[in-house]
């Protein structure tokens, strides 16, 4: 299944970085951030139950930055957070602008090819354990604290390929963690495939990771890449992995590595828990995964998502923008950005409109790209910002004849949990200008406007 890889070198960023030097880990990226004036250091000591959630909220709402929690109440350990919380953010990770992200995150990963697996070198590990750590509390009716950016690696029984994705974890003491596995997903698929041999799967929870791994563990691949192909695909290098400390298997270097086995036949209570659209899951039977170790880096940092937040959206929506806008490109070359924002069921298709009909084109590719989360998709011209939801609510409200540039798709079903049927059916809008009158719906200007800050006038 390994081959050569042919994809494209990423071009140098603004600061001078280029395709050899990609692979940046978080304390670099963290580093990098705060000399750009971006990284928000708290420094007031922080509870981990509720307190943390509220604060990457506000920050969120407001400058929506990087945070470090520097003093967190019961651990040693600072949290890290909202790293990857917006569009800025990633394409400085990735060292691209924000309007070409979806192109290059596409033609990155169309590239993309499997490796030789890398030599692992022997991670710097010392023993801890969950209570150590500030797993913090997010919301008033969670079942207790929950792991929330911890990516499990585990190697598939059939192919050997490690597979990389999210999965919350409800602490139930040291020795255990109730992972939620959405059947759609490999790890689920790979754990059906032990349980059918009646075999416990070795896996390592991996908390604190380079900001490529935090991108491409989010990403669903093709058969026979793994996410660390995409990783260095996205890097435009081979990825350097580690030794897990016990565990037969390499892994991207972590802040924090959780080793473990899920056990076979076994499923208990998880939840409820404050989820990506802003709901309480209930209480399901889900999947245990047995402790066995927990290992930190000197001086380790936590990771912390609040889910549903700008980062778990950030996050899912870069494969689904990439996907998306390579589907469109197809029948619309035109297309020139895509971003599912603020919400991953709404999806906005920026585009040149050669004429008038073509949007509807886009529309139907981008719904035919992703069947399962794009409820509603919006097409808006050249100059409107996809990534403030108030221009392009001001695009749909100055460009768009509701009853005559809009279409529904009925009874097409969506997400698979919606076991009321709620998230059925599909919107598509067109809120791109008439070529027409091009005069009337040119988009006024006030010069020195975005340059010109009022704080300089005080
Ligand atoms: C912050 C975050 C939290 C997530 N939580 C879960 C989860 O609890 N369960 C789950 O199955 N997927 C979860 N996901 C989604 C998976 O990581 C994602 O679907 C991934 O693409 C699965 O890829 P795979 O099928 O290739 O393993 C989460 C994603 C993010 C970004």
């Amino acid at each position: 299944m390994h081959g050569r890889r042919r994809h494209r070198a990423p071009q140098n960023d603004a600061e001078g970085r280029s395709a050899r030097n990609m692979i940046e880990g978080l304390r670099d990226f963290l580093k990098r951030l705060e000399g750009r004036g971006e990284l928000i250091r708290i420094r007031k000591e922080v509870d981990p139950r509720f307190e943390v959630a509220a604060l990457i909220r506000d920050i969120q709402q407001r400058r929506n930055q990087p945070v470090l929690f520097e003093r967190v109440k019961g651990s040693t350990l600072p949290i890290v957070s909202n790293t990857c919380g917006s569009y800025a953010s990633v394409s400085a990770a990735l060292g691209v602008e924000p309007r070409d992200l979806s192109r290059i995150w596409a033609e990155r990963l169309t590239h993309a090819a499997a490796l030789p697996s890398a030599e692992a070198v022997p991670g710097q590990y010392q023993p801890s354990s969950l209570g150590r750590l500030p797993i913090c509390t997010h919301c008033e009716k969670d079942a207790g604290p929950y792991i929330t950016a911890g990516i499990v690696a585990a190697r598939d029984l059939e192919t050997g390929l490690t597979n990389l994705s999210y999965h919350r974890m409800q602490v139930i003491g040291d020795r255990e963690l109730r992972l939620r596995l959405s059947p759609t997903g490999h790890l689920f698929e790979m754990q059906q495939r032990a349980e059918r041999l009646g075999k416990a799967l070795p896996m390592a929870v991996l908390v604190g990771v380079a900001p490529t791994v935090m991108l491409a563990a989010a990403a669903r691949t093709n058969p026979g890449l793994t996410e660390v192909d995409l990783a260095a695909a996205l890097a435009g290098e081979p990825f350097p992995l580690v030794r897990c400390p016990t565990l037969d298997l390499a892994i991207p270097e972590a802040e924090i590595v959780i080793e473990g086995e899920m056990l076979a036949g076994v499923r208990r209570p998880e939840g409820p828990f404050g989820e990506w659209m802003d709901y309480y899951v209930p209480v399901m039977d889900n999947h245990v995964l047995e402790v066995q170790h927990v290992w930190t880096r000197p001086d380790a940092m936590y990771y912390a998502i609040h889910s549903g937040s700008a980062e778990e959206i950030v996050l899912t929506s870069l494969p689904i923008n990439g996907d998306i806008y390579q589907a469109v490109k197809k029948w619309v070359p035109s297309v020139i950005n895509v971003a599912c924002w603020p919400m991953i069921q709404f999806c906005v298709i920026q585009m040149e409109k050669q004429y008038e009909g073509q949007p509807r084109k886009a529309l139907l590719a981008a719904f035919g790209a992703e069947l399962t989360r794009i409820l509603f998709a919006v097409v808006v011209d050249p100059d409107v910002d996809i990534y403030d939801p108030s221009d392009v609510i001001w695009a749909m409200t100055t460009r768009c004849r509701p009853d005559r540039d809009t279409f529904t798709i009925p009874d097409v079903p969506s997400f698979g949990r919606d076991p009321h049927q709620v998230h059925w059916g599909r919107l598509g809008i067109d809120a791109t200008a008439p070529l027409q009158w091009p005069a009337e719906f040119e988009r006024k200007k006030v010069p020195g406007s975005g340059q010109i800050r009022f704080e300089d006038y005080l």
